[in-house]
């Protein structure tokens, strides 16, 4: 027997949730078209009963999940990134706090804000890159809320604490060792939203996490096919609470979809590496192109996030943000003039995508109005550089 432990995630991605190795078994699970599963009499836990509840052609995908974040139970999938993130947060019982960084996914922030707007928790935003202030506003909140190690209620937390790092889409990089141990202590619950970074990167659980989050819309699906999202956990009462949630919402993702994500899944190990290798060169060409006031990227030495994310990460990811010294206008001019890159939001297919972020009117005005962020694919790195060189020319800088 393979000790699995030993195993490295390049080979992982490869065989995890195959079929059992029986004589003539597909090699690949089987899609199961199938809205109920045949049974009389009690109903036990390991029954499949109703597709709402389960799928087969889920546990693949969840096996992978849970694999690579280094879970030991199953993960969960879910309908969209959204709606993984919604069965977290809608954990929150009334009279709660959401912990939430300054800069965040936007539809999270929306949903945080909900809750807020409907009497249910109150929200306080975090500076990731004042990491003291961070550990000040979990102990003001568990002091409000009166939470410690001791008396945590996983299934409806009282605080909760919201982490994306690195963050979409301004790229600060959280002290995750430091807050999400302090959040242990101070019983407060915490999920890692891990979209940016996948699992090849960074493990937030091994890092104290009790919550792993995914879309998997990006990188672990790969391809800009699929809309998906996952959880993982090792915390059985926090697994039973999302997964309630998933089941009676009826959060629950196609079996074709999740199928889709399994053999995305496959060449993470492959795309993850080309596409980070290709986010470094750029970052360092855009660095001396005089048309570029910054760029963000934690793999540069220079960026503030650099020495933290050395820390937690085992490499710096594959997207990065550059401002340009130019209008709102004239930013959106350079975009139509790309021939190779895809003006579009999103991120983590094989494809290079890039998006001047505050075309959407729910980012923050601190996102700078020529911030372009850069969700660099598998292509050719000096392709893609010469084709951004030809569409900033006009710029004339
Ligand atoms: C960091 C992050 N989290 C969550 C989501 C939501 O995922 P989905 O679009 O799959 O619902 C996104 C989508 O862009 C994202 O970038």
């Amino acid at each position: 027997m393979t000790d699995q432990t030993k195993i490295s995630a390049e080979t992982l991605v490869v065989g995890v949730g195959r079929p059992a190795h029986d004589h003539d078994a597909p090699v690949n699970p089987p899609i199961v078209l199938s809205s109920t599963f045949r049974g009389a009499g009690k109903v036990v836990p390991e029954d499949t009963v109703y597709a709402r509840f389960d799928n087969p052609t889920w546990n693949g995908f969840e096996d992978a999940v849970a694999s690579l974040e280094g879970a030991e139970l199953p993960g969960l999938v879910f309908s969209s990134g959204m709606a993984a993130v919604a069965s977290v947060m809608d954990l929150v019982p009334v009279g709660s706090i959401i912990l939430l960084p300054q800069h965040t996914y936007m539809a999270s922030v929306g949903l945080a804000s909900d809750l807020a707007k409907r009497g249910i928790a109150e929200v306080v935003r975090l500076d990731l890159n004042d990491t003291d202030s961070v550990l000040a506003e979990l102990h003001a909140a568990a002091d409000r809320a009166g939470t410690t190690a001791e008396n945590i209620d996983y299934a409806a937390p009282k605080v909760l604490l919201w982490m994306e790092s690195p963050t979409n889409p301004m790229l600060e990089v959280a002290d995750l060792p430091q807050i999400l141990g302090e959040a242990r202590k101070l019983g407060i619950v915490s999920a890692v939203d891990n979209t940016f970074a996948t699992p090849l990167l960074q493990q937030p659980l091994k890092l104290g996490a009790d919550i792993v989050v995914h879309s998997a819309t990006k990188y672990l699906a790969g391809h800009s096919d699929v809309v998906l999202g996952a959880t993982a956990t090792n915390n059985p009462r926090l697994r039973e609470a999302m997964l309630h949630h998933r089941t009676t919402n009826g959060a629950i993702a196609g079996p074709f979809e999740a199928w889709l994500a399994l053999r995305g899944v496959r060449t993470l190990a492959l795309r993850v590496n080309k596409a980070m290798e290709n986010a470094q060169i750029l970052a360092q060409k855009f660095l001396a192109h005089p048309a570029v006031t910054e760029v963000r990227y934690p793999g540069l030495p220079t960026d503030p996030g650099h020495e933290k994310a050395k820390q937690q990460m085992s490499g710096f990811g594959s997207i990065l943000c550059i401002v340009l010294d130019a209008s709102a206008q004239e930013t959106e001019e350079v975009l139509n003039r790309l021939q190779l890159w895809t003006p579009a939001t999103s991120l983590g297919g094989v494809e290079s995508l890039v998006e001047r972020r505050r075309r959407h009117s729910s980012e923050p005005d601190s996102i700078p109005d020529s911030l372009l962020r850069l969700a660099v694919g598998i292509e050719s790195a000096e392709d893609l550089y010469r084709d951004f060189e030809q569409a900033l020319a006009p710029l004339g800088k």
